[in-house]
């Protein structure tokens, strides 16, 4: 598969939200962003810089302002099955199995229902003996595999992550860190993940794009070419170093 084709591009999109008094936020400036096919782009910039915003206009919850959003070629004009989204805070439903959460994803792509494909993504995600538990039983680590793969299960071609790993503590984070690199490598889908994790942002992407805030726009953006496949190893190597301190040159942490 090919690096080349943008498969997602963002031209020129603002987006305003009226708050409270009626006063006018102007949440994203003016953004243009090309993502490739393959890609895996990191996005960081301080709270309030725009970042949620801009994956819900990309998964087609919500409407620019002005600009255009095109997904492989068309534009976007609500939400797709070909386009997977993990919240910050996700959504497990506490009244279904494991299992019926992960199913939950066909049902939402009106997929029909495979239980091949379920009990596969039940083993990828280590949960086959949870499968008849609700939620509850799950640990955080856990909950978030499951987030996945109720994303995963309908096979997108991009994946938004919105900090799908914020709530987690830094043992099980790594432990996610590369079973979402090894899911994006199985699956070869095209990620955009957002952090404020300046390392995490590093290791796991392709390119960085760094947001600055009111309006939210982009400041600055880096390629971080480490070798792959990608392992925590390379936190401690001067290839890592450099790039990292590129990026808090823009963005202080
Ligand atoms: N529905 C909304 N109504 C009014 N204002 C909104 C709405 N959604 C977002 N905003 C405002 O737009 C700006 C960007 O919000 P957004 O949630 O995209 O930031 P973020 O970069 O994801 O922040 P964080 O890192 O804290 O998650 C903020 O000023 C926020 O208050
Ligand atoms: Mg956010």
């Amino acid at each position: 598969m090919t690096m080349e084709l943008p498969l997602l591009e963002f031209k020129n999109i603002s987006k305003e939200f009226v708050g409270s008094g009626n006063r006018q936020i102007v949440a994203i400036g003016d953004i243009s962003l090309s993502i490739r096919q393959g890609e895996f782009v990191s996005i960081v910039g301080p709270s309030g810089c725009g970042k949620t915003t801009l994956l819900r206009l990309a998964a087609g919850l919500d409407t620019p302002s002005s600009g255009r959003i095109l997904f492989d070629g068309e534009p976007v004009i609500g939400p797709s099955p070909e386009r997977g989204l993990v919240f910050q805070a996700y959504a497990a439903f506490p009244w279904l199995t494991v299992r019926e959460n992960i199913a939950f994803g066909l049902t939402v792509a009106n997929s029909v229902r495979n239980d091949e494909l379920i009990n596969l993504w039940l083993q990828k995600t280590g949960l086959t003996e949870f499968a008849n538990h609700y939620p509850k039983a799950l640990s955080g680590g856990m909950r978030q595999r499951m987030a996945l793969a109720r994303t995963m299960i309908v096979a997108p071609k991009i994946v938004f992550l919105d900090e799908p790993m914020g709530a987690l503590d830094q043992r099980t984070r790594e432990k996610m860190q590369l079973f979402l690199l090894q899911v994006v490598w199985e699956t070869n889908i095209t990620a955009v993940l957002v952090t404020h994790d300046i390392r995490e942002a590093v290791l796991l992407s392709d390119r960085i794009i760094m947001l600055g805030a009111r309006p939210g726009r982009i400041v600055g953006e880096i390629e971080s070419n480490l070798a792959k496949p990608r392992s925590h190893h390379q936190l401690a190597t001067p290839e890592f170093e450099s790039i990292y301190n590129q990026v808090i040159s823009i963005l202080p942490e």
